[in-house]
């Protein structure tokens, strides 16, 4: 037999009847007198496989240990008792690679499976978040696609910081010193000058110190850049994004959504347009519920939090003081004192993504390098982009793993990496 029936299909009762050929890894394993059970595994499902004492596959069942790789051939039935309505009555088993006793039993704790983590994926956890993470960025490139917008590659090595030097990892680079990406925004922003819209997925690097269930050192960002708009554009832009990708997970990950025990209904329900509140309006709120927050403070983790509970959905806050947000966002025409720049939040997670309005007024930009303390030479290519056929354009950038951490109700956003990288874990 050279061809093999995907555990999914059978499970859709495609095969009864029939006889198939598996192939996987054991999953679970239990024994009586003269019929020994097996769950095989594959990347679409789990199916339950009985092997009875006097069938040619039972020597192999015998010995075959949980996490082995196995070849399995046998008739499909229907049965009510097993897991997922079908099973499997095995005539040949076959052993690829034979387990040693696999160190991961039930019960264990969090840091474990961290430590353990390049085994911890082939849990059915683990696979269903992994594939959603997959969909959710064919559905990111998708959604780019049709909008019009070019994929670009951005550099990873980089000499100047983008969102300012406390989280910039350092590396030597010959006998150069340079750092690795934080955000992909200021080379997004020289290529809209020919593509006009430019989106990428890439990871970022920030030296985090601090250990949160919401930060990681390495993440995946989604960034777009585009010509001839506003903060205003840009935030339509994010939650049509966020709304597209919602929604076709919702209707196209149903089973791994069910099987994740992730309210699907919150990911169908979003719509637009998210609500938006000023960041004035923001710490008003805060006051209001009795957080000791002043005008021109950053909001934390848990003013975010505590906003965020109240709209209960994704939301925006927009128009922030100029000296809590980066060098390169737009001065509000009508007020120096604030910055054309858009956060938007999510329950329990909080902010999700950054954008807004760039500072296209190369003297403006220019005094605002030099207000932080900037080295003008560092910035001489961003600042000729304002030099030669300057234009009024916005961006943004969003967190995959953050979104991935809310659609999903994950406890940690390290469960939306395959290989989480914190400040203490960067192993396996
Ligand atoms: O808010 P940030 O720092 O904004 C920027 O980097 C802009 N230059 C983006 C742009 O306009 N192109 O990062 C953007 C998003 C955050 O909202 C958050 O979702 C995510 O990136 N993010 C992190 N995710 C996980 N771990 C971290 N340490 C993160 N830092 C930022
Ligand atoms: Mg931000």
């Amino acid at each position: 037999m050279s061809s093999f029936t995907p555990i999914q299909r059978i499970l859709e009762g495609c095969c009864e009847g029939e006889t198939v050929q598996i192939r996987g890894w054991i999953y679970r394993k239990r024994e009586s007198k003269k019929t020994i059970f097996l769950l095989i595994r594959d990347r679409t499902g789990v199916i339950q496989c009985t092997i009875k004492q006097d069938s040619a596959a039972w020597k192999a069942a015998d010995k075959v240990t949980i996490e082995s790789s196995v070849l399995l051939s046998g008739g499909v039935k229907r049965d009510e008792r097993a897991p997922g309505g079908f099973e499997i009555t095995a005539e040949q088993l076959t052993i690829v690679g034979l387990a040693e006793t696999f160190p991961i039993t039930e019960y264990q704790s969090e840091e474990f499976l961290r430590d353990v983590r390049h085994l911890w994926l082939r849990s059915r956890r683990m696979t269903l978040i992994m594939n959603i993470r997959s969909e959710l960025l064919r559905f990111v490139h998708e959604f780019f696609r049709k909008q019009g917008f070019i994929e670009v590659s951005p550099p990873m090595f980089i000499s100047s910081a983008c969102e300012g030097g406390a989280t910039l990892f350092g590396l030597k680079y010959f006998d150069k010193d340079l750092y690795l990406t934080q955000s992909a925004q200021l080379y997004l922003e020289a290529l809209i000058y020919s593509l006009e819209k430019v989106y990428c997925v890439a990871p970022s690097f920030r030296a985090e110190k601090s250990r949160t269930v919401r930060h990681l050192t390495e993440y995946w960002h989604v960034e777009a850049e585009q010509a001839f708009v506003g903060m205003e554009e840009m935030m339509k832009l994010e939650e049509d994004l966020v709304t597209y990708v919602c929604h076709k997970i919702g209707e196209n990950c149903r089973k791994e959504l069910d099987a994740l025990k992730a309210d699907r209904d919150k990911l169908l329900e979003v719509k637009t347009p998210f609500p938006r509140i000023t960041y004035s309006e923001a710490i008003e709120r805060l006051k209001a519920k009795g957080f000791k927050i002043k005008w021109g403070e950053d909001l934390g983790y848990d003013e975010e939090k505590a906003i965020a509970e109240e709209f209960g959905k994704p939301f925006f806050i927009h128009t922030y003081p100029k000296q809590i947000k980066a060098f390169y966002c737009k001065t509000h025409p009508e007020n120096p004192e604030l910055a054309l720049s858009a956060d938007l939040l999510v329950p329990r997670v909080g902010e999700i993504t950054t954008g807004g309005a760039r500072e296209d007024d190369k003297e403006k930009l220019i005094k605002r390098l030099e207000e932080f303390g900037l080295r003008r030479e560092d910035y001489q290519w961003y600042i000729d982009l304002r030099r030669y056929g300057t234009v009024p354009h916005a961006g943004f950038g969003l967190g995959v793993e953050r979104l991935l951490m809310w659609m999903l109700d994950l406890e940690n956003v390290m469960e939306a990496i395959p290989f989480p990288r914190t400040i203490r874990r960067f192993h396996p």
